[in-house]
């Protein structure tokens, strides 16, 4: 018996089943945008890059996506209580060296961004975002009371309001996490920074007089050939010691 072909070219069939394998094609880009595997190997490739090569930098492209990416990190009430602090005078960078335990990415990274938190935010701050809420949104300030009361009773004068910085520095570690797998996903390296001296930070950068206050900040670039941490074994704990079950 001969064998036929099951689709023919250009009879309706075929059509449709192309047409069937496009929506479905289409509806897995929408659901699914990234494959597993693709997701998890950039996860694996990252890692804190302690040595950059001075002389690569991140494209203007690429660059605009992870500040656009930075931009659209979630926050508690969707408040974004910081500002992201690109610093790129050669000259501040350098400064800041001494005032980071000496680590170097600061000043040779192609990108170095400081995320400062707004301190003791107060209802001026909520009155910024509820107005940038009813801009977007095409909604009256009116309709915001509650959600303004909720806040105000929460941040500014409830009991959270005596730890809102530690609150703010919260949401800047969001931001920052955003920005460290946003990077991995480009292919662009980075090295979340803690180790530094915040007082230090604020002063060079000018920060209290903007009511801002440094609070954790990142490299980003191009891992340099010769830094042997690339080629480190990641140490996590396992997933059943880490991953609990109830
Ligand atoms: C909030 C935070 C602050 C960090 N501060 C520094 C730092 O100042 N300098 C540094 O070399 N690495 C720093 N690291 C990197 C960690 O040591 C590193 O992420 C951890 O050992 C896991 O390794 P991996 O990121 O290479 O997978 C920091 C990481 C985080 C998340």
């Amino acid at each position: 018996m001969a064998l036929r072909p099951r689709v023919h070219a250009g009879s309706r069939l075929g059509a449709t089943g192309g047409m069937c394998y496009l929506a479905r094609h289409l509806l897995n880009m929408q659901t699914k945008p990234i494959d597993n595997e693709t997701l998890l190997r950039q996860l694996r490739w990252r890692y804190a890059t302690k040595q950059f090569d001075a002389r690569r930098t991140i494209s203007p492209a690429d660059w605009q996506t992870l500040a656009a990416a930075l931009v659209l990190s979630p926050s508690s009430y969707g408040l974004q209580p910081w500002k992201f602090i690109v610093v790129t005078d050669p000259a501040v960078r350098e400064k800041l060296v001494p005032v980071s335990w000496g680590q170097r990415q600061v000043a040779e990274a192609s990108h170095f961004v400081v995320i400062a938190i707004k301190k003791q935010l107060s209802a001026a701050d909520l009155d910024t975002y509820l107005r940038r809420v009813a801009e977007v949104r095409g909604v009256p300030m009116d309709s915001l009371a509650t959600y303004r009361g909720m806040m105000m009773g929460d941040l500014v004068e409830g009991p959270r309001s005596l730890c809102v910085n530690a609150w703010a520095a919260r949401q800047a570690y969001i931001a920052l996490g955003n920005l460290l797998t946003c990077a991995a996903l480009l292919g662009i390296d980075a090295c979340p920074m803690e180790g530094f001296e915040p007082p230090q930070y604020d002063q060079i950068l000018g920060l209290p007089q903007h009511g801002l206050a440094a609070t954790v900040a990142c490299a980003l670039g191009y891992r340099a050939a010769g830094d042997k941490y690339a080629a480190a074994p990641k140490v996590r704990f396992k997933p059943e010691d880490v991953i609990l079950r109830v």
